[in-house]
């Protein structure tokens, strides 16, 4: 039998002859710390052989003073029995405690100074001799020491090692703990009664049927434990995706629910030309301004694109086409060669276009949807909304009836199926589409209007260089990825959202992301 096995038997046959047991007069009597009896209290209240209740007692315990002089002795008796037969001078008996009379003798730039330094020993001599007189075991007479009586016992040690018998608010309690020899603890320890299923005998619960059991009959004898459905699994230890990234695979979804196909977007460096210039952006418009946008300097510019099309887009700017007079400005190749961070992910939609312009020259045409999630840079003041680095989704559809009405239908249905089916629309303006108008949602949580996205049908002097005919529309909108899954998770500062700030324990715990649609 193991020891547990022990400590159950003595508890559940104590129990037979009484009604309430107490955890620490148990550990007391088998001479074991109360900690090593929990766990067989645990088992037992498991197997509901006894019902058990937590209480609280204070309790006085010895500080690490009050065990140094139970191991050795207190130090009035120390000085007590320093002490001789025929009585003994202040300065000797000192002098026995290693206490010197001057303590040090300082020298300072030539001139003899004495100082007497504190010395920790003399003070704690002093103490002890000022409590070996009260206590009655010395008496001081014209400087002369002598002890009181002979042969007197250490009443402090004496006091300590029957420190449990002393009651916690006596006055002799008190005094131990203003000396800081005993400290009062608050132990916690179980009033046990019998459980459902006492017996005298702790029989071994199984944890599971064997087929040997079952085989030689011995499962009719036997207990077992019975399984607790609630219990959680054990935590599974693997990679999980990122809030941001758990919202972008559900609109990917929706997307591609919707008929939509992902544009290649693994380029975060563009060429300004693509991310401005293609999309009837002036050079001198502000969002060109290194205020906004990240320039590159290594390499500082792009390769030239391909010059028919880069004249064409020349000429837009400068002398318009199309029904559009352009802007009437001096277009700059090496404007448009300058390297940046992609601001928008319209930069992506814009070489899509060019691409499939190409495509209608050798097939014809044909109509298509196709979307983006992915980074995008302004240079931005960092704050709780506000990131230097954030997503886009963005959603373009090339048709030749494709229109304005057809645009807010789709946004309509993207947002609905995201949970958010009142919208407005307010017309704005952006360089590349016209009509333009920004997107407002109902925040349910702000209970208000905020905006949530832009949108427009692309400019003729956008689509005619890129080489889409002039008879296919393309709409487009576009909205960022952050603030949807800062409402969905609750995240309150965008910045917890990226490097060092992210908390893995979050990312680990946060749910997937399913929107329901309304
Ligand atoms: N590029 C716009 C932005 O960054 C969004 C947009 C996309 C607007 C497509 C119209 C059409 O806010």
């Amino acid at each position: 039998m193991d020891q547990k096995q022990d400590y159950a038997s003595t508890i559940l046959t104590q129990l037979e002859s009484t009604e309430t047991l107490n955890s620490l007069e148990i550990a007391k009597s088998l001479s074991i710390n109360h900690q090593d009896l929990v766990g067989c209290l645990l088992q037992l209240e498991s197997a509901n052989y006894i019902k058990t209740e937590g209480l609280k007692q204070d309790q006085l315990i010895l500080t690490d003073e009050g065990n140094t002089i139970l191991n050795s002795q207190s130090g009035e008796y120390e000085i007590y029995q320093k002490i001789t037969e025929l009585g003994i001078s202040m300065v000797d008996l000192q002098k026995l405690f290693g206490i010197e009379q001057v303590q040090k003798v300082k020298q300072e730039q030539g001139e003899k100074k004495e100082k007497q330094v504190e010395d920790p020993k003399k003070k704690q001599f002093d103490l002890g001799f000022g409590n070996a007189k009260k206590m009655g075991y010395i008496k001081m007479d014209k400087g002369l020491i002598t002890k009181v009586a002979n042969d007197l016992p250490d009443k402090i040690k004496l006091e300590l090692q029957q420190l449990n018998t002393i009651k916690l608010g006596s006055q002799q309690a008190k005094l131990l703990i203003e000396r800081k020899l005993a400290m009062i603890q608050t132990i916690k320890y179980f009033e046990i009664k019998k459980g459902i299923k006492y017996a005298n005998k702790f029989r071994e619960q199984f944890a599971a049927l064997t087929t040997e059991q079952l085989l030689n009959g011995e499962w009719k004898e036997c207990d077992y434990k019975s399984i607790n459905l609630n219990a959680g699994g054990e935590k599974i230890s693997m990679g999980n995706l990122h809030p941001l990234l758990k919202v972008r695979k559900q609109f990917s979804q929706i997307l591609i629910g919707l008929g939509f196909e992902e544009m290649p977007t693994n380029q975060f460096v563009e060429s300004s030309f693509w991310n401005f210039d293609a999309l009837f952006q002036p050079q001198k418009h502000p969002a060109r301004d290194a205020h906004d946008t990240f320039f590159c300097s290594d390499p500082e510019l792009s390769e030239e694109v391909d010059t028919n099309l880069r004249d064409k887009v020349k000429s837009m700017h400068q002398t318009g086409g199309v029904g559009s007079i352009g802007y009437q400005y001096e277009w700059s190749h090496e404007e448009a060669r300058k390297n940046i961070l992609r601001t928008h992910t319209t930069a992506v939609s814009s070489k899509m276009l060019y691409r499939i312009a190409q495509l209608y020259k050798e097939k014809g045409y044909f109509p298509k949807k196709y979307f983006s999630i992915d980074k995008v840079f302004r240079n931005e003041t960092l704050d709780a909304t506000h990131l230097a680095e954030f997503h886009q989704i963005e959603g373009i559809v090339i048709d030749k009836n494709a229109s304005l009405g057809q645009l807010m239908g789709i946004i309509r249905e993207f947002f609905r199926q995201i949970g958010i089916n009142k919208l407005w629309f307010k017309p704005t303006y952006n360089p590349y589409t016209e009509p333009s108008m920004e997107i407002y949602g109902y925040h349910p949580v702000l209970k208000k209007k905020v905006e949530i996205g832009n949108s427009g049908v692309f400019r003729p002097e956008m689509l005619a260089p890129l080489g889409i005919p002039e008879d296919v529309n393309v709409i487009a909108w576009g909205l960022g990825l952050e603030r949807p899954t800062m409402i969905y998770y609750d995240i309150r500062d965008i910045r917890t959202m990226v490097g060092p700030e992210v908390k893995v324990e979050t990312v680990r715990s946060n749910a997937f992301c399913v929107f329901e649609s309304k």
